[in-house]
C-alpha cells in the first residue's frame, strides 16, 4: 500500500487534451475506487484538459515550463511545490510532453506513472503508431509504467493489445489504442494505490 492515512491523493500531468485524465477521474468516481484523484497540472496554459477537469471540479494548476528559461529541475521544483502543498501521494503522467529529470524521478520513485501508447519496450519515444505500421507488426498496444530516467524504460506495470488491420493509418490505428488506454490506466492505477503492484528494487513485484 502506498503510504497514506486513507486512499492516495493522485496528481494527474498534462499537456493536451487530456482523454486519458478524463478516464481516470471517472474511474475515480465508482465507488470503492482506492485512489482520490485530487489535482490536475498542466506544463501548457490553456491546455484542453484543464477545463474538463474543472468541469469534474478537480483543482487544476498551471506550472508553465518557458518561465523557468530552460531550467528543468526549477521547473520540476515548481511543480513539486504544487504537488506537495496539494498533499499528493502519486503522480500519473498522461500526455505530459516533458521529460523528468532524475531529481525528479527519483523523489518520486515507485509513485510515479506513466502510460504510453506501444507495446514497450517496443517504440520507446514518440510518433509510436507510425512507427508500428512502418515495422509491419500485427499487433499494436500502449503500456503503463512506472517512470525512470531513461525515457520510456520503466518497469511495465501492465499493457493492452490491439490487432493492426488491413487499411489502418496512424489515426485509426492510434484511435484503437487510446480505447484500450482508457480501459489500461484506471486498472493500473488502482493495483499501485492498493499495493497489489509495487516497484521494489527497481522490478515490478505483485502481491
Ligand atoms: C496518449 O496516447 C498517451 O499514451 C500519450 O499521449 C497521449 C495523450 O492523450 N502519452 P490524452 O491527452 O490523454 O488524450
Amino acid at each position: 500500500m502506498i503510504e497514506t492515512a486513507s486512499r492516495p491523493r493522485v496528481g494527474i500531468l498534462i499537456s493536451g487534451r487530456g482523454s486519458n485524465m478524463v478516464s481516470l477521474v471517472e474511474a475515480a468516481q465508482a465507488e470503492g475506487f482506492p485512489a482520490v484523484i485530487a489535482l490536475v497540472l498542466s506544463n501548457v496554459p490553456g491546455a484542453g484538459g484543464l477545463d474538463r477537469a474543472k468541469e469534474f471540479g478537480i483543482a487544476t494548476a498551471t506550472v508553465d515550463h518557458r518561465a523557468f528559461n530552460k531550467d528543468r529541475e526549477a521547473f520540476e521544483r515548481a511543480m513539486d511545490e504544487v504537488l506537495r502543498v496539494n498533499q499528493i501521494d502519486l503522480v500519473v503522467l498522461a500526455g505530459f510532453m516533458r521529460l523528468m529529470t532524475p531529481w525528479f524521478v527519483r523523489r518520486w520513485k515507485g509513485r510515479l506513472l506513466n502510460i504510453h501508447p506501444s507495446l514497450l519496450p517496443l517504440f520507446k519515444g514518440t510518433h509510436t503508431h507510425a512507427r508500428a505500421l512502418d515495422a509491419g507488426v500485427a499487433e499494436h498496444g500502449c503500456s503503463v509504467h512506472f517512470v525512470v530516467p531513461e525515457l520510456d524504460a520503466g518497469p511495465v506495470i501492465a499493457q493492452a493489445k490491439v490487432p493492426v488491420l488491413p487499411g489502418d493509418d496512424e489515426d485509426k490505428l492510434a484511435a484503437r489504442v487510446l480505447v484500450q488506454e482508457h480501459l489500461l490506466y484506471p486498472r493500473a492505477l488502482a493495483d499501485v494505490a492498493t499495493g497489489r503492484v509495487a516497484l521494489i528494487d527497481g522490478a515490478v513485484v505483485r502481491r
